[in-house]
């Protein structure tokens, strides 16, 4: 039972008592409930010998920063307590998109909420809407505020507005919280570039090489092509800066605990933007240890769990993402463990699962898909992933060589071939996509485009191929079908819902074109989007599939996530089947062939879903014939079988 089960049971008990809700006693209580465990974090981190005033100080903190909280957010927040994991519920579908792009501004967003309805969308992660330096900023993840709103998008008063219509629509809003550093034109490195000692100890900064020098031996580097090594030279300061992202991204120095709860007022003044889910950015990166490579440190979790046990207290009905693009055992960490299991981040990206569904469409086959997934931990029960097949950034290969080799191939070759095929380097690939930070001395890449163009729509077009146009089709709604279906918060990324391709423009952009991540963050096609109703085109073709799925998803209680996954051994190696049982027997099977030809499947296969059954494709609402004890499956088909008898 985590802490947030807690909160939960102090929640209900209050109601009993009183008829009027008391805040502050309820606060109070939430606080009891976690102060000891704050305190061994904090002390964990910052011992106590030399840190005593420094607990103090957020001690009182926490009920300034409690009181700043609108009263009709700390009322969600006991409602969101009531309800328990209100994030594993199947009725949610998200989308991720950049506000710029997808109608120009806040207001042109509020605008469209009757897109998100009509596709079925209740669950919205805008991209940084915070002030950002001029010219190149990494989409916005070089933040001047965390709270303020950039006036290209709009108010202050814009988002206020749009975060209570989208409440009001039971529709829920995740926004970043860029934890690992700042831009360099935030106040805090302002200030010490003017040679304030306090804001020099925000940051890693360093008199001479020496250390640098030392940190370098282990540090990797993120963007090898762009921004190379982990240091930046700061003429100002006449020092040098940890800058592990770009050199305009200066990383924060937590081992100060001041940096700590300054961070922790800035959270809050998020959250209390009227923000469900925050985004915790590079979350892998917060804490730094000379002699590691500074990623997934165990100070790097205390630190998280820091400030959720905290957030538990001010803004209960917040939850935490963590965006760890990392190692497979390496992300099932960030939900917490050990003795914090369950009380770090509430839902994490499913990197995993993502990175193997492209490997799976590659290589037309899902032993891999089957092997990695198989020895992954399970994650605690109060937990659950965001599913994906596309966001902004680039597609890593973040699968484990091991893996690779136990299934007889070779790690390194099987590695260039992924990237050789989504790369345009194999004439025969449908795929067009864009190497992203190859590193020539450690030959990792990896790959930018549009799901569209990757799963080949793009090149059909062009060849004015029916057949292939189809079969891209096909793939793109079978990807979303398995993201759909797998268990946690579906994300689509928008334009993905209507088949976007690659968006070139950025190439004339002299602040982008260097990052081709660009090419895969499009513009939103209103103009095809006024047609949907009144031509087929590929566009409709994929939103009302897409649409479809959706509404099957809201109906069906086995989607929720209930760590109710259960993986079949499908016996064809392009296949891939699993279960989302559920307790009264309406549980759903999922069948999907990777395959560009069709495959059969014996009818043992499906367990309890066999001939028996009389099992029924929900998809296309039509029962499934066997022929000969066998199933057969289209190319790139896709099944979510209920039984009917
Ligand atoms: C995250 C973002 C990515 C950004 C990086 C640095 O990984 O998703 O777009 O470049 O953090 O902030």
């Amino acid at each position: 039972m985590n802490q947030a089960s807690l909160h939960k049971y102090l929640a209900f008990d209050s109601k009993k008592k009183t008829k009027a809700i008391d805040f502050n006693a309820l606060y109070e209580q939430r606080l009891a409930t976690n102060l000891t465990l704050i305190k061994d974090l904090f002390f964990s981190l910052y011992p106590e010998e030399a840190h005593e005033n420094a607990f103090n100080q957020l001690l009182i903190s926490l009920p300034k920063l409690f009181e700043q909280r609108p009263s009709s957010l700390k009322e969600l927040d006991i409602n969101r307590l009531k309800e328990g994991n209100w994030f594993q519920s199947e009725q949610l579908v998200g989308m991720q998109l950049y506000v710029d792009h997808f109608n120009d501004n806040l207001k042109g967003l509020e605008d469209k909420l009757g897109y998100f309805e009509k596709l079925g969308v209740n669950f919205v992660h805008l991209m940084p809407i915070t002030p950002r330096p001029k010219g190149e900023n990494d989409g916005g993840y070089a933040v001047n505020s965390y709270y303020e709103v950039d006036p290209r998008f709009g108010t202050k008063k814009d988002l206020l507005r749009l975060t209570e219509k989208m409440r009001d629509k039971n529709m829920f809003l995740m926004l970043d919280f860029v934890a690992n550093h700042t831009s360099n034109e935030f106040p805090w490195a302002k200030k010490a570039m003017a040679g304030e000692k306090k804001y020099q100890g925000y940051y890693h900064i360093f008199e001479d090489r020496t250390l640098p020098d030392a940190y370098e031996k282990t540090l990797p580097e993120i963007f090898p092509m762009t921004s190379p090594g982990n240091f930046i030279f700061n003429h100002e300061m006449q020092k040098w800066v940890m800058t592990v992202f770009n050199q305009y991204q200066w990383d924060l120095n937590y081992s100060n605990p001041e940096v700590f709860i300054e961070m922790l007022g800035n959270l809050m003044k998020l959250a209390n933007l009227g923000v469900d889910v925050v985004r915790l950015d590079a979350l892998a990166f917060m804490w730094k240890k000379l002699g590691t490579l500074s990623q997934n440190l165990p100070e790097a979790h205390t630190l998280i769990s820091l400030f959720r046990m905290c957030l538990q207290v001010l803004a209960p009905g917040v939850v935490f993402l963590a965006e760890a693009i990392v190692a497979p055992n390496e992300i099932i960490k960030y939900f917490g463990s050990g003795t914090l299991k369950a009380n770090e981040c509430e839902i994490a990206y499913n990197a995993t699962l993502m990175a193997l569904l492209w490997d799976a469409i590659a290589t037309k086959k899902t032993v891999l898909l089957y092997k990695n997934i198989h020895n992954l931990p399970e994650k605690p029960k109060e937990t659950t992933w965001i599913n994906y097949i596309r966001c902004h950034d680039d597609i890593g290969l973040g699968f484990e060589d091991h893996h690779i080799h136990d299934i007889g191939w070779n790690a390194q070759l099987h590695r260039r071939f992924l990237l050789d095929y989504y790369c345009q380097n194999i004439d025969w690939s449908p795929a067009k996509g864009y190497m992203f930070m190859y590193n020539p001395k450690t030959g990792d890449g990896r790959i930018t485009g549009s799901a569209a163009s990757l799963l080949g729509l793009e090149k059909a077009l062009e060849q004015k191929n029916r057949g292939k146009i189809t079969k891209a089709i096909d793939k793109i709604i079978m990807m979303h079908g398995i993201v759909l279906s797998y268990g946690g918060i579906p994300l689509i990324y928008a334009g993905d819902e209507i088949g976007t391709l690659n968006d070139y423009s950025y190439l004339s952009d002299s602040d982008k074109k260097e990052d081709s991540r660009w090419v895969n963050r499009p513009h939103q096609d209103w103009d095809a989007i006024a047609q949907l109703d009144t031509q087929k085109t590929y566009h409709s073709e994929i939103f009302y599939a897409l649409q479809h799925l959706i509404h099957i998803r809201k109906e069906h209680r086995a989607f929720a996530d209930q760590n109710n996954l259960v993986l079949y051994d499908s016996r064809n190696i392009h296949i891939l089947i699993y279960e989302r049982p559920s307790d009264n027997d309406e549980g759903v099977l999922v069948i999907c062939n990777f395959d560009e030809v069709s495959q059969t499947i014996a009818e043992i296969t499906l367990g309890s879903y066999g001939a028996s059954s009389n099992p029924k494709n929900l998809i296309s609402g039509k029962r499934v014939q066997f022929m000969d004890g066998n199933l057969k499956l289209r190319p790139y088909e896709l099944y979510w079988l209920v039984k009917t008898k």
